[in-house]
């Protein structure tokens, strides 16, 4: 016996994907395909949460493709990785709707997400406060090892634990409990404003940027002026080059902001120039995102019903 351990994990269309995405998380989903046997999926359900007032089913039809398209280019291989569309999967809801039974309002409570929004005094759906229970279904469905997620997911990979060791202890051992994968380096990637890089916060870098709106955004980068490094630029910069590369530029051009900004530029365009291109080639390709979703769905929904049955019959309704 020597099966893979399992990997599971996924984005949120809402919007354009950005390099705090990449470097946080689907990075990790690339490099590890080949280790793990990898679950990867479009979180189309969890992106409802966003939509207030409701975004149009245009726009969110253009953004799953976005996501898809996203995935492909970036590497992820869709004859390795089990790739798919969340509600594509029926079993997703279905857990979620048994473990909605399992947690109490004061756990879902904690949750950031939910202060944040309190907080905000925003009018909050029920969708937003279970957030938590569906992510708990979508990774534990799948009995992963692994999670790799930036830091912002890292309460909810935990409520997924706590959620399946509840589970386990009630009614018998029926979920592996994951561990989330963080990288350290790239836990928080930093927006052009220095706070994280957030689509919500106006300060992203698509990741799919050409020259110019790369150009743009960080000409746009807050710097401070204090003369010394300029942070929220060198921590960007150190995403595509090692610090042993940047410190003689960064000692070289001390205080001069625009030409290490320029410096940048290049950089970022040269390591994003290749997954640009491929996105570039894919768009124009009109069949694949259906034909490779339309195989991981099958293999998903092979995967999650077998769990289904064994969750139905755990809990008595079958
Ligand atoms: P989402 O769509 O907001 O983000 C996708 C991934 O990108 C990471 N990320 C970042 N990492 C570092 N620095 C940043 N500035 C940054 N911004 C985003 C996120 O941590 C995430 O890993 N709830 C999830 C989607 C989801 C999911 C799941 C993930 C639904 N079900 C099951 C894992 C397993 C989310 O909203 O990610």
């Amino acid at each position: 016996m020597n099966e893979k351990s399992v990997l599971v994990s996924g984005v949120k269309p809402t919007g354009d994907l950005h390099i705090g995405n990449y470097f946080g998380a689907m990075r990790q989903f690339v490099e590890l395909q080949e280790k793990y046997k990898s679950y990867v999926f479009i979180a189309d359900y969890h992106a409802l949460t966003t939509s207030h007032p409701q975004r149009h089913p245009d726009e969110v039809r253009a953004s799953i493709r976005h996501i898809a398209l996203g995935y492909l280019a970036i590497g992820l291989d869709p004859k390795k990785v089990v790739f798919f569309k969340q509600s594509d999967v029926p079993a997703h809801t279905e857990l979620a709707w048994i473990f909605n039974c399992l947690t109490t309002m004061p756990y879902l409570m904690r949750a950031h997400a939910y202060k944040d929004a309190e907080a905000k005094n925003k009018e909050i759906s029920v969708g937003t406060f279970d957030y938590p229970m569906l992510m708990a279904a979508d990774i534990l469905l799948y009995d992963p090892a692994v999670v790799p997620v930036g830091r912002d997911q890292k309460q909810h990979v935990e409520f997924a634990r706590d959620t399946a060791q509840k589970f386990n202890s009630l009614y018998g051992e029926t979920f592996a409990v994951p561990e989330p994968l963080i990288l350290d380096s790239t836990a928080v990637v930093p927006g052009t404003d220095g706070q994280k890089m957030s689509k919500s916060y106006g300060n992203v870098i698509p990741l799919f940027a050409d020259h110019d709106e790369l150009a743009r955004c960080v000409m746009g980068i807050v710097t401070d002026s204090s003369g010394e490094r300029p942070q929220n630029v060198y921590a960007l910069h150190k995403l595509v080059k090692s610090e042993e590369e940047l410190a003689p530029i960064y000692a070289e051009h001390e205080g001069n902001y625009k030409a290490l900004k320029e410096m940048l530029i290049e950089d970022l365009d040269r390591y994003l120039a290749p997954m640009r291109t491929k996105y570039e080639e894919l768009k124009n390709d009109s069949g694949i995102v259906d034909e490779v979703l339309e195989s991981g769905k099958r293999e998903a929904r092979a995967v999650s019903e077998a769990k289904m049955e064994r969750v139905r019959k755990a809990i008595g309704v079958a």
